[in-house]
């Protein structure tokens, strides 16, 4: 063997064979692992071995057939720390799971990078920070459950590209602003929409009447949405949950089967609303759409000043009231008058 053989043969021995080496879904993994707090004492994800080919037979990750990472499932794990994950290596990744963790820091924005991903659930963490406006990349998505973190901010509008989503969860987080208009067109396929315990505000948009799939819950309550109760939410099925409970909003309660039977409890914490299902009576006018500024039909003040059903019955039973009233007292004094002119006269 020649000199430059023996050098060229151990250069060979040198070169990692590429089935030996971890690939490139392993090595992003890897890095997702090692953005979390480092905890000496715990033996989180100790199977994630650098010297395997892939990953497929980590704790919490599904591959399919080919080999391919299709799913990150850790809930419960106590993973701790600002956790950083980029997704554009994890191509066919479906399901991301980290719910009930110890996660801080914000959503990496290139978690949404994966073309594929159907299902991101983050709830019960302490993640901050808004929704990225990359979630408008996320276009198959159709559950993100992001429920009791500390994101803040507005929704993005981005996320109205989302038009697969059938379950939005973002309650009991910090989020504010007022709802983006085209909710209802947009995100036409959601069959649950869960905003409860944030600080949004501004009217809610009246086209969240045109979810017509919805089947779970319409879940407003402990918000700071004003104004009144669009009436196409009356449209909704009647099947669904509604919660509308504790924001500020007013005015009549549109009148059908769904708002009746979502109950009294369904509106609760607003003082400004009436009608039923609630006990406050309505006494003035059901607000009516505002006519075009141009409307020729338009008679000003016209309606305005009719009595409401309600407070014409009002009027009338009070009237009433004080007819008798005037009837018997006067009764009562002629027969006072009466009765001493009798013992007068005896
Ligand atoms: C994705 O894999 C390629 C190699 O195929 C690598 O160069 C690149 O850095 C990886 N990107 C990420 C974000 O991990
Ligand atoms: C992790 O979160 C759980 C609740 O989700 C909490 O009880 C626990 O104290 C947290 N641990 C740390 C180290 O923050
Ligand atoms: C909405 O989410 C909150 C907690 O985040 C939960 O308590 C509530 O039950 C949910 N609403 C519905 C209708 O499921
Ligand atoms: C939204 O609903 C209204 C009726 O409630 C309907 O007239 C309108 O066409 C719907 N819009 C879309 C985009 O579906
Ligand atoms: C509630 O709405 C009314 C008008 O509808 C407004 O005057 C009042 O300031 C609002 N209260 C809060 C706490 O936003």
């Amino acid at each position: 063997m020649s000199l430059l053989q023996l050098c060229f043969t151990s250069f060979l021995l040198l070169l990692p064979l590429p089935s030996y080496s971890l690939n490139d879904e392993g090595l992003t993994l890897l890095s997702f692992k090692q953005s979390l707090q480092q905890k000496p004492s715990t033996t989180q994800l100790q199977n994630w071995n650098p010297s395997d080919t892939n990953p497929c037979s980590w704790e919490g990750i599904g591959c399919n057939p080919l080999g391919r990472v299709i799913s990150l499932t850790l809930p419960y794990k106590q993973l701790a720390g600002s956790f950083h994950l980029d997704s554009t290596n994890l191509t066919q990744l479906r399901h991301v799971n980290l719910r009930s963790n110890n996660l801080t820091g914000t959503l990496p924005p290139e978690l949404l990078q994966s073309p594929a991903l159907k299902t991101l659930v983050l709830s019960e963490n302490s993640i901050s920070g808004p929704i990225p406006s990359e979630i408008g990349n996320a276009d198959r998505l159709q559950t993100l459950d992001l429920s009791q973190n500390s994101f803040n901010g507005p929704l993005p509008p981005s996320i109205l590209n989302c038009k697969r989503l059938k379950q939005l969860v973002l309650s009991s987080n910090l989020f504010s602003g007022s709802l983006p208009d085209g909710i209802g067109p947009s995100l036409i396929t959601l069959q649950s929409l869960n905003l409860s315990s944030n600080a949004f505000t501004g009217r809610i948009p009246g086209d969240i009447g045109n979810l017509s799939n919805l089947q779970g819950a319409l879940d407003l309550s402990h918000n700071f949405f004003t104004g009144a109760i669009p009436s196409s939410l009356g449209g909704l099925p009647e099947t669904v949950y509604i919660d509308l409970s504790h924001n500020n909003l007013s005015g009549p309660i549109p009148q059908s089967r769904t708002l009746l039977d979502a109950g009294p409890t369904a509106f609760l914490g607003n003082p400004l609303l009436c009608g039923p299902p609630t006990k406050a009576l309505c006494l003035s006018l059901p607000e009516k759409p505002k006519p075009m500024a141009d409307d020729p039909l338009l008679e000003p003040g016209s309606g305005e000043r009719r009595l409401s059903p309600a407070l014409l019955a009002i009027a009338i039973v009070s009237g009433t009231v004080l007819a008798i009233g005037v009837v018997a007292l006067s009764f009562a004094y002629w027969y006072k008058y009466l009765t001493n002119t009798s013992f007068n006269t005896r």
